[in-house]
């Protein structure tokens, strides 16, 4: 089953999502599954709708009372079945590293919540060669720590985020199988990766020829709902 997933970030006001919702295509297409991921505040709002829900952050913390977090018990309790972690935007600008990502996975899991893992180069990496040893260096330093099972990759290069530029076909096909074979060599078993970073409506067809690839990491084409419906359309070519 392909998926697309909906990463809201700290976009959009209430009434904004209120519009959003209603404008939401009725799409229910049994071959595609469509994540949505807003902000905390809104989780609510989105509960009661046909489609799989998602969290942009869970507390790092099981067992303490801490002011500001939210626990795995509250989102379960808001429908939320994914939960997201370790997106650059927090590495950078929250600072948050491995041990984080490993914490919040294993509260996750204590609570059934599914995972979608983020990895990804910086441009300097890329420069350098070094794509790979930096994902390798991601994926082992926390997985190795953590159950394997029910975890999804996102790929979402650093410099592609946001940015309007994305990696070749072949780069983005080479580097998924890449990440699928060293998950399977040290884990053994092939899970999930999806492609994150500039994807948009007039770009993903092209994109989701790559075989191999189980779906898509969306940001800012995600904010406006006429552009989900036309993404979960060429989805379906
Ligand atoms: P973008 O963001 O689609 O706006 O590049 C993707 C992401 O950060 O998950």
């Amino acid at each position: 089953m392909k998926i697309l997933a909906c990463n809201f970030k700290n976009k959009l006001t209430l009434p904004e999502i209120n519009n959003y919702i209603k404008e939401l295509p009725d799409l229910n297409i049994p071959s595609l599954e469509l994540i949505l991921i807003p902000s905390l505040p809104y989780l609510s709002e989105f509960m009661e709708l046909p489609y799989s829900l998602g969290t942009q952050d869970i507390s790092s913390f099981m067992d303490k009372t801490i002011t500001g977090e939210i626990t795995g018990e509250q989102l379960k309790s808001l429908n939320v079945s994914y939960v997201m972690v370790g997106h650059s935007e927090r590495r950078l600008y929250k600072n948050e590293i491995n041990i984080d990502f490993i914490n919040k996975i294993n509260h996750a899991k204590e609570n059934d919540l599914k995972v979608i893992y983020c990895i990804g180069e910086s441009l300097e990496a890329k420069e350098n060669g070094d794509t790979y040893m930096v994902l390798e260096k991601q994926i082992s330093e926390v997985l190795n720590n953590v159950n394997i099972k029910d975890i999804i990759i996102a790929y979402e290069p650093v410099w592609a985020i946001g940015s309007g530029k994305t990696p070749t076909k072949e780069e983005i096909s080479e580097t998924v199988e890449f990440i699928k074979d060293i998950i399977e060599e040290k884990y053994d078993t092939r899970i999930k990766v999806l492609y994150g970073g500039s994807i948009n409506v007039d770009n993903i067809e092209v994109i989701n020829k790559i075989k191999n690839l189980d779906g898509f990491l969306v940001g800012g084409a995600c904010l406006d709902s006429n552009n989900v419906k036309a993404m979960l359309l060429k989805l379906m070519l």
